[in-house]
């Protein structure tokens, strides 16, 4: 049994990893500000602390009772960083830089949710982790200085000389139950389904030929939970991805089939930070890790759209 401090835990990639590292005997502290996590769907028996990852001695604290530490916690959306960017950046660039050195102090390994969003506009083949970062976005350029954070502590070494043991998992588009539909900032497939049990048109942004990587929650979990096995100093970088590209409009037709009913689609505007294609290659985490996404699309859109008409008819 490990002890692990997972922050921004009480958010969707959060909870539902606190949930498997409960459900395989360890102790979870989540450190969380409740700005858009909900403690109310926390496991009871995760130990919450409320606080913000701007607080670098809380999370120091924190971290010297930890075995590990999962750092999540992110303003995580493009649009929602960039409605308050200082705020973002605090947020984003700085509290990784916190959870970095709280890892480095207590001498415990870290795993770092960055994102794809690093890669910018990559075109439409799949990228792999050597691919230049060209973010396109504040978020994503955040999300990169997060990284040279760990990568710098992992190859130099922090206060008291130690390097730290760094996995950085750049997720692609994550999704499943659990995730808000109701938020302005939420996910493709979680606004879709939202809009298709309430009957009303599913909004595609620009001509709908845009594709994404989506991987099912389950399975970024199963590749999280891996990484912090890792003990050994120094960085990996790897994606948190399936190696499908799927356009938004088959994504709709395919929530169409799942509904069995008619959609009806209506254009939408483009979003700023906005890419065209996102596509990820898994192959390190396969080697690495043993990684294969399993959960295929239509089964997790299936298992989605389930848990959102579940909570729709409460
Ligand atoms: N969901 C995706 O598709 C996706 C893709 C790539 C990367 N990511 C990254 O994964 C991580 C988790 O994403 P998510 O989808 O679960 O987002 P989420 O918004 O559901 O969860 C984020 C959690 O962090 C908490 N939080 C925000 N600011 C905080 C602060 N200053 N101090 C402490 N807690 C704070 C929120 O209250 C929330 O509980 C983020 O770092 C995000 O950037 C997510």
């Amino acid at each position: 049994m490990a002890r692990y401090l997972i922050t921004g835990g009480c958010g969707f990639i959060g909870r539902h990893l606190t949930s498997a590292l409960l459900g395989d005997g360890h102790d979870v502290t989540v450190l969380d500000d409740l700005s858009s996590g909900d403690p109310a769907k926390l496991p009871s028996t995760a130990h919450l602390e409320e606080g913000c990852v701007t607080d670098a001695d809380k999370l120091a604290k924190l971290a010297e009772d930890a075995d590990g530490m999962f750092h999540l916690a992110a303003i995580a959306s493009i649009a929602a960083a960039e409605a308050n960017l200082e705020r973002a950046h605090a947020v984003n660039a700085g509290g990784a830089e916190n959870a970095v050195a709280a890892a480095v102090r207590s001498h415990i390994p870290l795993v770092l949710i960055s994102s794809a969003a690093v890669y910018g506009a990559a075109g439409p083949e799949a990228v792999s982790e050597t691919y230049p970062c060209l973010p396109l976005s504040a978020y994503g350029a955040d999300k990169l200085q997060s990284e040279h954070y760990a990568t710098e502590a992992a190859q130099n070494g922090g206060p008291g000389g130690k390097r730290l043991a760094a996995t950085i998992v750049r997720p692609f588009n994550v999704y499943g139950p659990g995730q808000d539909s109701g938020s302005p900032y939420a996910g493709v497939i979680s606004r879709f389904i939202a809009a298709a049990l309430s009957g009303a048109p599913l909004r595609v942004n620009g001509d709908g030929n845009q594709s994404r990587d989506f991987i099912f929650i389950d399975d970024l979990i199963g590749l999280l939970t891996a990484c912090v096995s890792r003990t050994r100093p120094g960085t990996l970088i790897v994606n948190g991805c399936t190696g499908t590209a799927t356009s938004v409009k088959v994504l709709a037709s395919e929530i169409g089939r799942i509904c069995g009913g008619d959609i009806r689609t209506e254009p939408g505007l483009e979003r700023s930070g906005g890419v065209a294609h996102s596509l990820g290659n898994p192959g390190r985490a396969a080697e690495i890790f043993g990684f294969r996404a399993r959960i295929e699309l239509a089964e997790g859109l299936r298992r989605t759209f389930n848990w959102q008409k579940g909570t729709t008819l409460q």
